[in-house]
């Protein structure tokens, strides 16, 4: 789908009467009339009047006879902020102020009277209240204009079109699985005499296959505009050493609060993630970290919206950041402490050093510069000895499909394609190896004479870093064959579930349960597609929804924003190859609050996901600046 450049839908008949050329604009920006009209839009969701006390705008401004030229709207938009914003307790009539949505998302200083001057009169009369969106329940309200203008404000490029996205390879190694084929032993050639050897690989383009061409897979480190540079006091930094180093480079905005399109060009262009992956870990942040009114995220603790200004009531509270636990940071992370686990002080977002050391101790403490020695196997490891860990130490360890399943395992995949540097064999390709000196300085740390030392917010690519060729990018497909390559190496990380408030009492949700016996563990090991489809179904298109109710109270606008970002890249996946992965009724929900660590947490409140809004209560979280 392309967001950006797509012209926003056209009514039958215009709202506005004669086209009329402003002489003196009154807004400065399109920004300034989006962010009134908004605020307007805000101020009718919530009024419980019809009228349209103390304001200049009524509906006939802008239909029958009374219709005004786009300059006297505007104006009149802006002089009813104005008195509005006097008198909290005036109340905006909400079809009014519908049209205003309306009207500024389909405004601009130039297009608007552009297609203004090509209707005739005879047109234009034909003006009517049918033209706007239902404003009937502003819950239902068709936001996918104002979206696509609030990309373009982003600088949107273009986004993925993921009817392109090709799954040819995974269906054939998808059937290749079924067959008996075993997953994790696909060997590359060793590359002879240079002392080190191609990794065994998991994903399915492998880098390997790619002449090296340093040209193609130079990133800008050193540059004024990408060169490593620390945070700020008011920057916002979070669990993710990917996106601190990001914004520490400058590919994500330096302050920590990035949007859906650069957050998708970013790791696409800096790691190689392939769109339809990188797209659904955006959208997913955007739609419950961030804000899909202007589609900001915030890559840690809660912020202050600023492209649309002061929009955010319609969420309930700020937006949280991806700190928020939960939602999409989990427990048995790598190196950072359970959320809920004793003594962790609700840090769930530091280094904990101890954990890293476990991690160079699988590693055998190898310094030498060059080897290859965090591959996807020692690090999937590391991820089930950090799970057991959590289950004999955590009496509130959960485990959820989303945040839990896909998150922390890929995370800890994420580390060994990601934070690996490439380089050239002696056969001219390219050679993916994660060696000490590298992985130090991902996750910001040291060895120092005391041993080692973290700077928190310090993570860096080193300036001799190399991205592995965009040929070989990692998708969604990849993260269902990591989670069963994890599976492989330890069966407990495919299970969802959770502690029942005591060290070592792990129970795991039945997947025959959960799927209305469509599906069992053995099955979902030994088909790659079976799995893409449950952990869509249970993941992303039971949860979501509920997660929304939770989260805004305006659910129709985030259920849209969903549908088109969110799901689509699952649903493709998981219907690839016209595999019809039918819906099972699986009650996610109310399966997770068996378990008491389910609790969500945002912005220093806490509650169960099935108690919705009610719930909400709870502890204020600390919130991590560097
Ligand atoms: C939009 C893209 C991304 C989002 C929204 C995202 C989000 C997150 C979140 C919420 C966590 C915390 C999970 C937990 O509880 O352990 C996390 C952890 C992590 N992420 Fe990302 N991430 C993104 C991209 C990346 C990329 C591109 C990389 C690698 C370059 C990466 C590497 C990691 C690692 C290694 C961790 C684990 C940190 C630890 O436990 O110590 N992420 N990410």
């Amino acid at each position: 789908m392309r967001v950006g450049r797509m012209a926003p839908s056209r009514p039958n008949s215009y709202p506005v009467a004669v086209p009329h050329r402003c002489k003196k604009p009154e807004a400065t920006s399109l920004g300034e009339i989006v962010e009134t009209g908004f605020e307007l839009y805000r101020m009718a969701a919530d009024s419980t009047s019809k009228t349209l006390r103390g304001t200049s705008i009524a509906p006939s401004s802008f239909t029958g006879r009374n219709k005004q030229s786009p300059c006297r709207v505007r104006r009149r938009m802006q002089e009813s902020l104005a008195v509005v914003r006097r008198s909290r307790q005036s109340y905006v009539e909400e079809g009014a102020a519908m049209m205003l949505v309306w009207i500024v998302s389909n405004d601009s200083q130039s297009a608007q009277h552009k297609q203004m001057e090509e209707l005739d009169e005879k047109e234009l009369s034909k003006s009517s209240v049918a033209a706007f969106p239902s404003y009937a329940d502003l819950s239902k309200a068709d936001i996918s204009a104002v979206l696509e203008r609030a990309a373009q404000l982003n600088g949107a490029k273009d986004l993925p079109d993921l009817s392109k996205v090709d799954y040819s390879a995974f269906l054939e190694r998808s059937a290749q699985i079924k067959a008996g084929d075993e997953l994790i032993k696909r060997q590359t050639p060793n590359s002879g005499n240079t002392g080190f050897e191609q990794r065994t690989f998991h994903a399915l383009i492998n880098p390997a296959s790619f002449k090296y061409n340093a040209q193609e897979q130079h990133v800008d480190l050193t540059s004024d505009e990408h060169k490593f540079i620390p945070p700020g006091p008011n920057d916002i930094r979070g669990p993710c050493p990917g996106l601190n180093l990001l914004a520490n480079h400058g590919y994500l905005n330096r302050n920590g609060v990035t949007t859906l399109t650069q957050g998708i060009d970013a790791i696409n262009k800096v790691f190689g993630v392939a769109y339809d992956l990188a797209l659904a870990l955006n959208a997913y942040a955007v739609v419950f970290n961030g804000n899909i009114l202007d589609l900001t995220w915030s890559i840690g603790g809660p912020y202050k919206s600023q492209s649309l200004g002061a929009l955010t009531d319609i969420l309930l509270g700020e937006p949280g950041g991806i700190d928020a636990h939960n939602i999409y940071e989990g427990d048995a992370s790598i190196v950072r402490q359970d959320y809920y686990a004793p003594d962790a002080n609700h840090d769930n977002v530091l280094v904990h050093l101890p954990y890293f050391q476990d991690l160079l101790d699988l590693g055998n403490n190898d310094q030498t510069p060059g080897k290859d020695v965090y591959t996807a196997e020692v690090l999937l490891k590391h991820k089930s000895n950090r799970w057991h860990q959590s289950v004999a130490t955590n009496p509130l360890f959960f485990n959820s499909a989303f945040g839990g399943l896909v998150v922390t395992t890929a995370a800890e995949r994420f580390v060994a394609e990601f934070a690996a540097n490439n380089t050239v064999d002696e056969n001219g390709y390219n050679r993916l190896y994660l060696d000490e000196k590298n992985l130090l300085a991902f996750f910001s740390v040291e060895r120092t004479d005391q041993g080692l030392k973290y700077t928190p917010g310090n993570e860096r690519l080193l300036t001799s870093w190399v991205r592995r060729p965009l040929g070989a990018t990692f998708g969604l497909d990849d993260i269902v064959l990591t989670l069963l390559s994890a599976a492989a190496i330890d069966p407990s990380l495919l299970s969802v579930g959770g502690n029942a408030g005591q060290v070592n009492t792990f129970t795991g949700l039945d997947v025959g349960n959960l799927t209305g016996g469509l599906y069992n563990f053995e099955t979902l090991l030994k088909d790659p597609q079976a799995t893409a489809c449950y952990l869509y179904q249970i993941g992303i298109e039971e949860l979501v929804p509920t997660q929304v109710n939770v989260l805004y109270k305006a659910t129709g606008q985030a259920l849209d924003f969903v549908a088109k970002y969110l799901t689509a890249p699952w649903k493709n996946l998981a219907t690839a190859g016209g595999n019809p992965c039918d819906s099972f009724n699986s009650n996610i929900a109310q399966q997770y609050s068996k378990f008491p660590g389910s609790k969500i947490e945002r912005n220093g409140q806490t509650g169960l996901l099935t108690g919705l809004l009610g719930a909400l209560g709870g502890k204020k979280r600390r919130t991590v600046r560097y």
